[in-house]
């Protein structure tokens, strides 16, 4: 079953609450951190995460782009994360090889998140013990930003490898999700599909959600 996690990003921060609430017909809940190390920009730390937890029984997807995220992984699954997503870019195998044993031991969901740069197969060393693999389709950073038609293939690939290493393993998409690229997504292998702007940019974000589920 496809599931739709809508990204705060593009929600109004003063009204949070309200706007996690408008969102309420969609599976998932994702939250965007950033660092301005890994990626640019910086957005949500650890507190809004708790604040969230407290307010909404959504699943919260929390897509961590930090360098060196086994760091944080303790603070944000006791913040109420979970599923915990870490970048495969931001530290070396070893340390990311650790912070999913450290997901384990703190009970959040494990998954790693492709930058669009990575190849599909850098996933193979971790696969197996994954609950879901992320792969942009944006340069990380900023959310609104145009699809990256060439990154259908790297889904393709991903597809490939949890089907024969993890059928369980979900496969989440997120950047530029829309109604008119998630038919393409979908049929691409994705099951779980992040929109920021799609959703908090219209004006039935339930209609959005359903218009995306249906790809
Ligand atoms: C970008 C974030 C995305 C972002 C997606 O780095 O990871 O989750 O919010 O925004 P849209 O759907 O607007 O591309
Ligand atoms: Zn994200």
């Amino acid at each position: 079953m496809i599931k739709i996690a809508p990204s705060i990003l593009s929600a109004d921060f003063v009204n949070l609450e309200r706007d996690i609430k408008r969102v309420s017909t969609a599976d998932w809940l994702h939250v965007d951190v950033m660092d301005g190390c890994f990626v640019p920009n910086i957005t949500i730390g650890v507190p809004v995460v708790q604040s969230i937890r407290k307010c909404t029984d959504m699943f919260l997807d929390v897509h961590l782009m930090i360098d060196k995220p086994v760091r944080y992984v303790e603070a944000f699954a006791k913040a109420g994360a979970d599923l915990l997503s870490i970048h495969l870019e931001a530290d070396h195998p070893t340390r990311i090889a650790e912070a999913l044993k450290l997901m384990g031991e703190c009970g959040v969901q494990k998954a790693v998140a492709l930058r669009p740069i990575t190849a599909a197969s850098a996933v193979l060393p971790y696969l197996e013990e994954l609950d879901m693999v992320l792969v942009m389709t944006v340069e990380p950073g900023f959310g609104g930003q145009a699809f990256m038609e060439g990154q259908l293939d790297t889904i393709r690939q991903v597809r490939a490898l949890i089907d024969r290493y993890n059928p369980a393993c979900r496969l989440e998409v997120d950047g530029g999700i829309s109604p008119k690229t998630a038919g393409a997504v979908i049929a691409a292998g994705a099951d779980t599909l992040v929109a920021g702007s799609a959703v908090y940019g219209a004006a039935e974000p339930a209609a959005a959600i359903a218009a995306l589920r249906e790809g």
